[in-house]
């Protein structure tokens, strides 16, 4: 079956990443930043079920080696996986590779994690400074092909104004 793109609910992507730049002015928190940056987006965006990071820490099963894995940050949404490893799911996947992670649909993405059974499609953008990568940017929809090209721009540039007013050391 053919789904159309939600043309109608397409949000202004660069009117949202002013608004992050705005939003975020004169605090450099990382929680208290990605904790608005995910309110931002689940609030603004259409048709999302869960929006949120994930932040690169140690891994806890790690015993004295400098292996790290995913753990779940601040997000909007239901309750999720919290330790996600860098080989596994979309989340892992982007964290590996360095570069976002568009998924029409879900359920035909080897690895895929099904944190919460709603979910269709995802993209998953890095969250990286200064070439050091920190956590990714996790994005659930409902709806099957549901972001597009331009919602990837959209969502990379409003991620770069997250990462720009944030102090991550
Ligand atoms: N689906 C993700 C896991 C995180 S939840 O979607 C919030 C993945 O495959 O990495």
């Amino acid at each position: 079956m053919f789904t159309p793109p939600a043309a109608s609910t397409q949000p202004d992507y660069a009117l949202l990443a002013r608004q992050v730049s705005s939003i975020l002015e004169g605090e450099t928190d990382l929680t208290a930043n990605a904790a608005q940056f995910s309110a931002l987006v689940y609030d603004t965006i259409a048709d999302l079920n869960w929006a949120g990071f994930y932040l690169v820490k140690p891994a806890k099963s790690s015993s004295g080696d400098t292996q790290q894995e995913l753990l779940v940050g601040p997000f909007q949404g239901k309750v999720a996986c919290a330790r996600i490893p860098f080989s596994k799911g979309v989340c892992g996947a982007s964290a590996s590779q360095r570069r976002t992670i568009l998924v029409p649909d879900v359920h035909a993405f080897p690895g895929h994690i099904a944190c919460d059974s709603a979910s269709n499609a995802e993209i998953v953008i890095p969250v990286i400074k200064n070439g050091e990568l920190y956590g990714v940017f996790d994005i659930d929809s409902p709806s099957l092909n549901r972001f597009n090209e331009e919602d990837q721009a959209g969502l990379e540039a409003m991620v770069a104004a997250f990462v720009a007013a944030t102090d991550f050391t």
